[in-house]
This record gives C-alpha cells, sequence and structure tokens, in this order.
C-alpha cells in the first residue's frame, strides 16, 4: 500500500512552534517512528506553506498513491481550492489536526476541507496520522 502524508503551512515548525498546542518533537522524528511501525507501507511525505503547491502535490500524488493523509493547517479554515481539490481527485483523503481544533478559536471550528473528505481525525497529537493510516489497514 502507497499512503502520502501532506501537512501545511508551518507545520515545518513542529518541535518548536507553540508547544502547548503541538508538543515538541518535530515532524521528521515522528515520521520516522511511523514508516518503522509500518514497513509494508510506502510512505511519501511533503510539506509547503504555499497553498498551490499543496494543490499541486495532491493533484500529483492521487493517481500515485492508494490513500492520502492531509493536514492542511491554516488553510483548512479558509481554503475553497484545497477543498476543490480533494472532491476532484480519486484518492481517499483523511483530514488530521494535531489539535483539537473545536476546542479552540471558533474560527477553527471552520473546515472548508472536511465535507470532501473520508473523515477526520482531531485532538490526538502526533497519533493522529498514525490513526489514519491504521483507519485504511482497516477492512471495510
Ligand atoms: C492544525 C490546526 C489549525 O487550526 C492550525 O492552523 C494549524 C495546525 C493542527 O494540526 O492542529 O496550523 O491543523
Amino acid at each position: 500500500m502507497k499512503i502520502a502524508i501532506i501537512n501545511g503551512p508551518n507545520l515545518n515548525l513542529l518541535g518548536a512552534r507553540e508547544p502547548d498546542q503541538y508538543g515538541s518533537q518535530t515532524f521528521e522524528a515522528y515520521y520516522e517512528k511511523l514508516q518503522s511501525k509500518f514497513t509494508n507501507i510506502n510512505f511519501t511525505y511533503y510539506q509547503s506553506n504555499i497553498e498551490g503547491e499543496l494543490i499541486n502535490e495532491l493533484q500529483k500524488v492521487s493517481n500515485l498513491v492508494d490513500a492520502i493523509v492531509l493536514n492542511p493547517a491554516g488553510y483548512t479554515h479558509t481554503s475553497v481550492a484545497i477543498g476543490d481539490t480533494i472532491a476532484a481527485i480519486k484518492a481517499p483523503v483523511i483530514e488530521v489536526h494535531i489539535s483539537n481544533v473545536h476546542a479552540r478559536e471558533d474560527f477553527r471550528k471552520i473546515s472548508h476541507v472536511s465535507a470532501k473528505c473520508k473523515g477526520t481525525i482531531s485532538g490526538f497529537g502526533m497519533k493522529g496520522y498514525e490513526l489514519a493510516v491504521r483507519s485504511f489497514l482497516l477492512a471495510e
């Protein structure tokens, strides 16, 4: 199975960025552990701070992978275009948020991507990425 993990803006700063919200682990350290847990999965990882680059990557990988785990970060709450991309591509997408977006500011309760995704995982810390991966492994 091939799974693409895509992270949006400021998630390159995980580890240093607001540790109370997002913990103190870098994504690179977490990603290494994730890969070692699922040696039969072929992972790819992409991060960008730029909306159009995230859209290009979603379009590109959608034909190459079985599933996508996406944390659109701040673009969750603003990007009609990323929502449109998820609706347009074939690969199933799970939306992940490290923090519980529903327990934070009101603007974070709005998502332009949730309705287009297979499901959303929010509030489980970095573990959310693993939960998303596991959900793809469970038989329907
Ligand atoms: C986030 C939540 C978003 O509201 C925020 O803009 C982020 C990270 C999360 O993973 O909890 O950058 O997507």
